[in-house]
């Protein structure tokens, strides 16, 4: 396995930042076999993933974001206090032009990236105070993720892409390949299970990425263009399963996106410009 992890700007040094650890479950042979395990564990949450918190907090609560990047001359202000409330169960778009802080957002919001000042609560939880440790495991059993440049494993097929984040949570091997299934199938790709994603257009290595971000039926889906590749008539039938999961199960989802055809999608759009957040409506 690449010692490196595939996400937006991460560059963390393994991917176990984003899907957790395998060795500690039990896994599909072909899929452990394929994947190099690390040491570290990622300790099991036992409450459904869906299952909606006690108290009424936001699932999201961002305040007084700032993010930066590179240093002297090539200092970069990509977050300019940015602050986002988002409620269970809504659907949000983030919209705004190319290199506005969009992606850089969602990794901030997500955990995958830390912000030089302000907070996230996600939960009601501040994630600066949860160990590595209890984030993975958040990560790994309430979020899902659609990355912008899919980072599907070169090494795995269709199939087990899908299937990772599941073993990665927990669930036993036949249960795990049995959902995996049901879910590729539902994006249309029952028959290209088998293919590794060079054997597959970016359209449908894009629909994998949406199997696998939604396979463990996540409570909040950070989604990075996901219709990006797609043709209008596969955007659209992936947009109408998005919005069935976000109306029937108050799945959350933040999708940041150039199309207006997914933003008309959302309840809620908002617009960034200049990394900061210019319109809420
Ligand atoms: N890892 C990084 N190192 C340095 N600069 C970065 C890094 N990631 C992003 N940036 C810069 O931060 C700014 C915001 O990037 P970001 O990826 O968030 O934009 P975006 O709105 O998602 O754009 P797009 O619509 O093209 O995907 C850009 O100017 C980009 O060059
Ligand atoms: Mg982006």
């Amino acid at each position: 396995m690449p010692g490196r992890c595939y996400a937006d700007g991460c560059g963390r040094p393994d991917l176990s930042q984003h899907y957790g650890t395998l060795q500690t479950y039990p896994t599909s042979p072909t899929t452990r076999e394929k994947l190099a395990p690390n040491d570290r564990r990622v300790p099991p949450i036992h409450h459904p993933v869906t299952a909606k918190s006690p108290s009424a907090s936001p699932i999201v609560d961002a305040r007084a974001l700032h993010k930066t990047y590179g240093s002297g001359k090539n200092r970069f202000q990509a977050l300019r206090g940015v602050d986002l409330t988002v409620q269970r169960g809504e659907m949000v778009a983030v919209v705004g032009s190319s290199g506005c802080g969009k992606t850089t957002l969602l990794n901030v919001l997500s955990g995958l990236d830390e912000p030089d000042s302000g907070e996230v609560l996600v939960d009601g939880t501040p994630l600066h105070e949860m160990t590595d440790r209890r984030r993975t495991a958040y990560r790994a059993h309430r979020m899902g993720f659609i990355f912008q440049s899919y980072n599907l494993m070169p090494v795995l097929s269709a199939l087990e892409n899908v299937e990772l984040p599941l073993l990665v949570a927990g669930v036993r091997g036949f249960e795990a390949r049995r959902r995996a299934r049901e879910t590729l199938d539902s994006v249309g790709l029952a028959r290209w299970a088998r293919h590794r994603p060079n054997e597959l257009s970016g359209g449908q290595q894009q629909r994998v990425a949406v199997a696998r971000a939604l396979v463990n039926r996540p409570g909040i889906i950070f989604a990075d263009e996901p219709t990006g590749n797609l043709d209008s008539a596969a955007a659209e039938a992936i947009m109408d399963m998005l919005s069935a999961l976000n109306q029937e199960h108050q799945q959350t989802f933040i999708i940041v996106t150039h199309s207006p055809a997914v933003s008309a999608r959302a309840r809620r759009i908002v617009t960034m410009h200049d990394g900061a957040i210019v319109s809420d409506e």
